[in-house]
C-alpha cells in the first residue's frame, strides 16, 4: 500500500498506530527482544526471498518496495477477508508444545520460525533454533519453544522437490495469497526510482546514510524520523559481492547475512558461518551492513575488526570525487573519522586469503549469543614457506578505536612461530593498546584476555603449538 508517512518513521509504529496491526508487539525498540519480529519479502536478482526483521528499527524507506508480513498475514484468509481463526501449522506446534504463557513473546516466535520455514537452509533442529536466536521469552522457558521447533522440522522434513512457496502453500504454514506477492513486487520494481550515489543534487543535502538502521534507530531514534535520508538499501546493484582476480569487492547495502550466503565469503573463511553467528541475532544480521559496521566507529565493532587484520581498503565517494582510503587509517580518535560528511563508502575491497593463508577471529562477551565484544580480535598471515610472510592482526575493546596492532604484526613478521615469539608478541601487543575499566571488564581483564585470545589464534592455525 502507499503510505504517506515519514520515510524516516519506523516500520513498527506504522504497523500497530497507522494499520492498526496489534499483534506485533512492543518490546525493547532496541532490537534485543524480537518481540517486533516481521518478515520481509523482497526480488533478489528476481526470486521472492523472505527474512525476518525487528520492525523497531526498519525505517520505513527500507520496506519501500517489499512485501512486509506481519502475524496478521500468516494466517488464511476468509472469505470475508478476516483471517481465519485456524492456527498455522508453527502457531499449533507452539500451542501443542505448551511454547506459550502470557504469550507477549509468541507472534515474534511465530513470525521468526515461519521465515525459517520460508528459507532454503536445511531442515534441522540447530537451523530451527538458529532462526529464533533473536527472540526472547522471559515466562516460558525455551526448552518447550524448542519442541514446537522439532515440530516444525519434522514437518519441513516432508518437502520433496516443490519449491518453497509452493509446499508452504500446501501445508497452510502460508496462505494461498503469497504465491501472487512475486508478481505484484515486480510491478512495484517497473515503478520504482531512487536517485543514484552519484546524483549530487540528492548528496548534496548531506543526507543521513542508512543501510539496516540498526545502529542509527538505536542511537538517534527521535531524530531519524524526520532526518533527510539516503536509503542504501533502494538503490539496485550496491548489495554486489563479486570478484575480481583475486580481490574481492563488497558493496554498501551488503549485509551480514548477505555475506554467510556468499559463495565467494564461504570459500575464503570456511568458518565464516560460526563467526557471525557471535555476531547480534538473524534478524539483526538480516539487516546489519558491513558499511555500516565500520562507519559506526565502535571500538568493538565484529566486523570492523575482521576487516581490520585483513587490511580492507575503501573507496570513498562524495558523488563528485572518489579516493580509496585504507580502513586502518579511517579511526582518527573515539568516533572521529577521515571522512567528509559528504563521503560515503561505496565499495570496500580486500584481498582474499589465498594459498598458505590462514585467517582466523575471536570474540569474548559476557553472554555467547546477542551480546557486544569484551575483547575481540582477528589475524591473518601469509606464511613464506616455515615463516610468517605477511600478517594482520587488530583488536577491539582495548582502546578508543578499533585497533590495527602495527608493532605487534612487525615483529611477527619473518619469524618462525613458536611459542616463544607469541608470548613476546604479547608483550608488543601490550604496549599498543589503551584499555579502559567499564562494565565489560577492568583493563587488566581486557588485556590478560586479549592476551589469551592471541595465544588461542595461534594454537586453532597452527596445530599442534600448545601454551603450558
Ligand atoms: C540488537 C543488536 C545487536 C547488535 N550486535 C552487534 C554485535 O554483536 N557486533 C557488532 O559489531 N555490532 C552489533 N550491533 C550493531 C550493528 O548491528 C552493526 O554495527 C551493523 O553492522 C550496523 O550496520 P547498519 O547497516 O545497520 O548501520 P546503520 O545504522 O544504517 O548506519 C550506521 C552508521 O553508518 C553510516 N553508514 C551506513 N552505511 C554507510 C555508507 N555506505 N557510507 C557512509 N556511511 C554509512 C550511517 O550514516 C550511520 O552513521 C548490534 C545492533 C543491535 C541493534
Ligand atoms: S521491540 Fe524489541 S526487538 Fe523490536
Ligand atoms: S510467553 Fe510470556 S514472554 Fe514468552
Amino acid at each position: 500500500m502507499a503510505a504517506d508517512e515519514s520515510p524516516g518513521m519506523v516500520l513498527l509504529d506504522f504497523i500497530r498506530y497507522h494499520q492498526h496491526l496489534a499483534g506485533t508487539k512492543i518490546g525493547c525498540r532496541e532490537g534485543d527482544c524480537g518481540a517486533c519480529t516481521v518478515l520481509v519479502g523482497e526480488l533478489i536478482h528476481d526470486e521472492l526471498q523472505y527474512h525476518s526483521v525487528t520492525s523497531c528499527l526498519v525505517p520505513l524507506g527500507n520496506a519501500a518496495g517489499k512485501h512486509i508480513v506481519t502475524i496478521e498475514g500468516v494466517n488464511p484468509v476468509t472469505g470475508s477477508g478476516t483471517a481465519s481463526p485456524g492456527l498455522t501449522p508453527v502457531q499449533k506446534a507452539m500451542a501443542d508444545a505448551g511454547a506459550t504463557q502470557c504469550g507477549f513473546c509468541t507472534p515474534g516466535f511465530v513470525m521468526s520460525l515461519t521465515g525459517f520455514c520460508l528459507n532454503d537452509t536445511e531442515a534441522s533442529k540447530e537451523n530451527a533454533v538458529a532462526a529464533i536466536d533473536g527472540n526472547i521469552c522471559r515466562c516460558t522457558g525455551y526448552k518447550s519453544i524448542e519442541r514446537a521447533a522439532d515440530k516444525i522440522v519434522d514437518l519441513l522434513k516432508k518437502r520433496k522437490n516443490e519449491n518453497i512457496l509452493q509446499f508452504v502453500t500446501a501445508q497452510k504454514i502460508l496462505p494461498e495469497y503469497f504465491t501472487g506477492i512475486k508478481e505484484k513486487l515486480q510491478n512495484l520494481a517497473a515503478g520504482k526510482k531512487t536517485p543514484a550515489l552519484t546524483d549530487t543534487a540528492a548528496l548534496d543535502k548531506r543526507p543521513h546514510f542508512v543501510g539496516g538502521g540498526t545502529d542509527l534507530y538505536v542511537q538517534k531514534h527521535d531524530e531519524m524520523k524526520e532526518a533527510d535520508i539516503y536509503f542504501l538499501f533502494n538503490q539496485p546493484g550496491l548489495d554486489s559481492i563479486h570478484k575480481e582476480g583475486n580481490k574481492c569487492f563488497i558493496g554498501p547495502s551488503v549485509t551480514v547475512s548477505d555475506l554467510q550466503q556468499s559463495p565467494i565469503i564461504q570459500e575464503a573463511f570456511p568458518s565464516f558461518n560460526r563467526y557471525a553467528k557471535l555476531v547480534s541475532s538473524t534478524p539483526i544480521r538480516n539487516m546489519a551492513t558491513i558499511a555500516g559496521n565500520f562507519i559506526n566507529a565502535s571500538p568493538i565493532g565484529d566486523f570492523t575488526i575482521f576487516f581490520l587484520a585483513l587490511d580492507a581498503q575503501l573507496i570513498l565517494s562524495d558523488g563528485k570525487t572518489k579516493r580509496t582510503l585504507p580502513l586502518r587509517k579511517l579511526y582518527k580518535g573515539y568516533k572521529t573519522l577521515d571522512k567528509t560528511p559528504g563521503e560515503h563508502i561505496e565499495q570496500i575491497w580486500f584481498e582474499l586469503p589465498g594459498k598458505n593463508t590462514r585467517f582466523h577471529f575471536e570474540k569474548v562477551s559476557k553472554r555467547t549469543h546477542l551480546d557486544i565484544a569484551s575483547v575481540n580480535t582477528a589475524i591473518f598471515i601469509k606464511m613464506n614457506g616455515d615463516s610468517i610472510g605477511r600478517v594482520g592482526i587488530a583488536a577491539g575493546g582495548v582502546g578508543p578505536v578499533p585497533l590495527y596492532l602495527q608493532k605487534t604484526a612487525a615483529f611477527l613478521k619473518g619469524k618462525n612461530v613458536t611459542e616463544q615469539l607469541i608470548r613476546e608478541a604479547i608483550k608488543i601487543m601490550q604496549t599498543e593498546i589503551t584499555p579502559i575499566s567499564d562494565a565489560r571488564g577492568t583493563k587488566e581483564y581486557k588485556t590478560l584476555l586479549l592476551g589469551q585470545l592471541i595465544k588461542a589464534h595461534f594454537m586453532e592455525l597452527f596445530p599442534p603449538l600448545i601454551f603450558v
